[in-house]
């Protein structure tokens, strides 16, 4: 399959045109990826099974993981559910559009295979121009897992996806690269207290401040305890070298570099400014100064290693404050060896 590849980040004009080109494939039944503020998605018509299932196929998806339904407007989110408990009202208020899925009782409109057959869907707005322009046109809800490869890093530019999927999708349309970077948090409203199933966009403290008490998934706390090395089952997010986690000062990491080094093994390391300006190393990767730019630069660093053939990654372990629970949730997915 031929791979289009339309551009909306330059002038309007061209921009409305590209989104018309990539609303009309999606329209169509195609699978096609496009920009949201925090990776870029790989988007089919929600209530079309045959269109979803391109997304399963072109990205080896196992099929019993459900798909987040992407809408423009609160309204349209609501056409998707059977019952909306008051305090998301407030949650739509506070941060959509924005890096948030709401899990909720479906209606049934979306295909079978989006759900995975379950009763709940996934549903979010994302905050993108280009992401809100292609939904109001294509006037469906839009399924869209990240447009990686199962199992590979999320994609953070148009470029990534195109390494991934060019060739087994209908398009996508380039909006430069994303800002968020890590995905959005997923939130399971069907209960009368929310659940943070996957942490994201928006950290627990801000959702805190607007509906009180918010409770973490058990899965991910356990996570949390046995990150040592963790089994197929929880590697996700992978760079192609082994990546080891290091929590400590810029000492104990260099510590380890040298210790592996010494092993005839080319190392490459990724850290935040302060700690990696400390750091001697084969391949050095420069995360920024905040929690923020750390989720902005990771999974650009992860791809960015795995061109570069090192034999070995390491990182550098955050705070898990803020967005710092996001980034240390995919870290250790990532990590097959988590020093503390
Ligand atoms: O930021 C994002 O959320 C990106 C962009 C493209 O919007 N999308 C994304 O989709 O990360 P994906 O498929 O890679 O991750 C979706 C996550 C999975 O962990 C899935 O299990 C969960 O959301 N999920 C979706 N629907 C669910 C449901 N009904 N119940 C529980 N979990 C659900
Ligand atoms: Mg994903």
């Amino acid at each position: 399959m031929e791979t289009k590849r339309w551009f909306a980040i330059d002038n309007l004009q061209d921009k409305q045109e590209a989104i018309q080109a990539a609303a009309a494939l999606l329209k169509a039944g195609e699978a096609v990826a496009f920009p949201t503020e925090t990776v870029y998605g790989l988007g089919a018509d929600a209530t079309n099974e045959l269109a979803v299932n391109k997304i399963f196929e072109a990205k080896g998806r196992p099929q019993d993981n459900p798909l987040i339904v992407h809408v423009a407007t609160t309204q349209q989110l609501k056409e998707l559910v059977s019952e909306v408990p008051p305090y998301v009202d407030k949650l739509l208020e506070a941060f959509t559009p924005g890096p948030l899925t709401f899990v909720l009782p479906s209606n049934g409109r979306c295909a079978d295979n989006v759900t995975a057959g379950l009763d709940s869907v996934g549903v979010r707005i994302p905050d993108h121009p280009a992401a809100l322009s292609l939904l109001k046109q294509a006037a469906v809800p839009v399924a869209a897992p990240s447009a990686n490869l199962s199992g590979k890093p999320s994609p953070t530019s148009a470029d990534h996806v195109w390494a991934d999927l060019q060739g087994r999708i209908a398009g996508v349309l380039d909006g430069g690269a994303t800002g968020v970077g890590v995905e959005s948090t997923v939130l399971d409203c069907t209960q009368p207290i929310p659940i943070i199933l996957r942490p994201g966009g928006i950290a627990i403290e801000q959702l805190e401040q607007v509906v009180g008490t918010v409770m973490v998934d058990p899965g991910l706390a356990n996570e949390h305890e046995r990150p040592r090395s963790p089994g197929m089952k929880y590697r996700h997010y992978s760079p192609d070298a082994p990546l080891w986690l290091v929590k400590g000062s810029a000492d104990k990491l260099q510590q380890v570099v040298y210790k592996e080094s010494q092993k005839g093994q080319r190392v490459g390391v990724m850290a935040a400014s302060g700690t990696i300006a400390r750091i001697e190393a084969d391949l050095k990767k420069d995360l920024g100064a905040s929690l923020e730019s750390v989720a902005t630069a990771l999974y650009d660093a992860l791809r960015m290693f795995n061109s570069q053939h090192v034999d070995l990654i390491i990182c550098e372990a955050f705070s898990e404050e803020g967005i710092g629970q996001a980034v240390m949730n995919r870290l250790k997915k990532a990590a097959s060896h988590y020093i503390e």
